[in-house]
């Protein structure tokens, strides 16, 4: 890792505990780091009605909204089994929104003591769409002013 993230990593790995999947049986947790220092998780909760299931970055980027946060640093991932996880396609473009140049560490279940990945949002997000008329973050990834 480029910054110790370990922390964060962390906290991804203990929200995973939270997980509400009783139907794919894949816990996932994700923490969030705001540009004020403030870490806010989250877990992925499925529902009996499949397509309603809400990953654990979003989850985490719903809460810190709600809480007050719109600017992040990082995000951390951490889900079952020793592999990294990765953010999916529709979790990628929802953090684009609100942080397209911070930091992705994903993890395993072993957290910081396993196999971990570092990219960046846009990163994920080749040709990201990003400068709808009136949205607030510019095509190059520039922060809002
Ligand atoms: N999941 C996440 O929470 N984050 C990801 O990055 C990938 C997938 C969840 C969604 C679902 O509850 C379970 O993992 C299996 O796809």
């Amino acid at each position: 890792m480029s910054e110790n993230y370990n922390a964060l990593l962390e906290a991804a790995r203990l929200a995973r505990e939270q997980s509400y999947s009783p139907y794919s049986k894949f816990r996932v947790g994700a923490a969030l780091l705001c540009v004020d220092g403030e870490v806010i998780t989250g877990a992925n909760v499925e529902n009996a009605s499949f397509g309603l299931s809400i990953c654990a970055e979003r989850s985490a980027v719903v809460r810190a909204v709600a809480q007050g946060h719109q600017e992040f640093k990082a995000i951390a991932i951490c889900a079952d089994g020793t592999r990294p996880t990765p953010p999916c396609g529709a979790c990628r473009q929802v953090l684009l929104e609100f942080g397209p140049t911070m930091d992705v560490i994903m993890g395993g279940e072993l957290g910081a003591a396993g196999e971990i990945l570092q990219t960046t949002v846009l990163d994920l997000v080749p040709h990201a769409f990003l400068d709808f008329p009136g949205g607030r973050t510019p095509r190059d990834g520039t922060e809002p002013s």
